[in-house]
């Protein structure tokens, strides 16, 4: 693995940090107590290219590999984590899944504004009653000839409320398991189509999260992606590159914390000298950055591997459940540096506390990470 990053990398992480220090801070701390989806910034980063960064440029997409959509969402991450987490799921889960495996004619129609960011996209796998258990779908999509007819409902859905299509997995054969389901581009504006109230959440309490309630949509079957049975298998690719993005995620919200609490340690002087000159706080810094350095190479080695294209499941799995962690870790270790000021909003370093915690928990939790890392072991 070559550790240099390319021109091209490095001007992809430098557009990404001027755009997040210039337009994500001022308002983050506003947006996260109003729970205020931030269109303007979206509508920008479709702009700047950061809302279809690997989509092919035929399709409208920047044409870059997985480093530089982990760098750029370090970058945004280590500002806005509910910024980063609409991006992530437009880029990796949405964009990537249509171009990969939609047809001809889905790419045109929807991976064509999706990439720019004229509109944006929702996944939609989890359910009341199937988290970790993604096989258990209760969703139903009834083949009845030339279109699907969609009952149930989706759960904690990102972008569930400002997105244009969802990407919808629902079970068409149950005798069939986890091979008789689909997954189904539904449009939001689908009769029968009702997004729920918003959720109230701990953290990234700028992204738009809601349960999604389906009675009787016809989903005409052009809208299927990939062969009838095919949708959990899409999932799980979908989600083995989603994972790199959250991971990447996980890594800025750490990285955000650690430079926070560097900057603070310098300036706040307590025993009559800057606190970084006590070694209690020399030695947090010292365990942030190392974790922070380890966590960055997990996530650079699974964007490479996928990139190379070899298998990054494992990969993958291992940089979400190790930056996440890491996030979690460096949040509450920031808040700790920064004392009594941690606790309050205008420092930041709460919110990040906050935005970490998810990183443990969706696209799989840290256990479902270490299911599917002990699976590649052990296969
Ligand atoms: N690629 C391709 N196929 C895969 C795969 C992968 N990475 N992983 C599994 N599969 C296939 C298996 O080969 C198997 O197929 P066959 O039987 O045909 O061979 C099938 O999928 C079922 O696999 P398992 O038997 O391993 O399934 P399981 O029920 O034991 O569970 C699991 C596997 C890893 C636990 C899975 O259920 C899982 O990942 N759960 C977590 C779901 C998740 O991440 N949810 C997040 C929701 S989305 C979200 O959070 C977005 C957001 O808002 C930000």
């Amino acid at each position: 693995m070559n550790f240099q990053l390319t021109e091209e990398q490095l001007a992809v992480q430098a557009a990404a940090r001027e755009f997040a220090q210039s337009e994500l801070w001022a308002g983050v701390i506003e947006r996260d107590e109003h729970q205020k989806f931030p269109a303007e910034q979206v509508k920008k980063m479709g702009e700047l290219g950061f809302m279809g960064m690997m989509v092919s440029p035929e399709y409208g997409g920047g044409g870059m590999d997985t480093v530089s959509y982990v760098l750029a969402m370090e970058e945004i991450s280590k500002v806005d984590a509910s910024c980063s987490v609409i991006m992530s799921v437009n880029n990796s889960l949405v964009c990537w899944g249509l171009e990969k495996y939609g047809t001809e004619e889905q790419k045109q129609k929807y991976l064509t504004k999706l990439a720019t960011g004229e509109i944006i996209g929702a996944f939609a796998l989890s359910e009341p009653e199937a988290g970790s258990d993604a096989t258990s779908q209760s969703t139903t999509a009834e083949d009845k000839g030339d279109y699907y007819l969609l009952n149930g409902t989706k759960n904690w859905i990102t972008n569930g409320s400002t997105a244009s299509v969802y990407l919808v997995i629902a079970q068409t054969d149950p005798a069939k398991k986890h091979r008789g389901i689909n997954a189904l581009i539904v449009e939001r504006d689908s009769p029968g189509f009702v997004v729920g109230p918003k959720e109230n959440k701990l953290g990234i309490r700028g992204s738009d999260t809601h349960s999604l309630m389906f009675t009787d949509v016809k989903v005409p079957k052009e809208n299927r992606i990939g062969e009838d049975g095919f949708g959990f298998k899409f999932a799980m690719q979908v989600l083995a590159g989603g994972r790199i993005g959250i991971a990447a995620q996980a890594l800025g919200i750490a990285s955000g914390a650690y430079e926070l609490s560097v900057k603070y340690s310098k300036e706040r002087k307590a025993f009559g000298v800057p606190i970084s000159q006590h070694q209690a706080i020399q030695f947090k810094l010292a365990d942030m950055a190392t974790n922070i350095d380890a966590a960055r190479l997990l996530c650079l080695q699974a964007a490479h591997d996928k990139d190379a294209h070899q298998d990054y499941a494992k990969s993958g799995a291992m940089a979400k459940l190790f930056a996440s962690k890491v996030a979690m870790d460096t949040a509450v270790e920031a808040v700790q540096v920064h004392g009594g000021y941690g606790f309050v909003k205008e420092f930041h370093v709460e919110r990040m506390m906050r935005d970490a915690k998810i990183t443990q928990i969706y696209e799989g939790t840290s256990e479902i990470q270490k299911i599917v890392i002990s699976r590649e072991i052990l296969k």
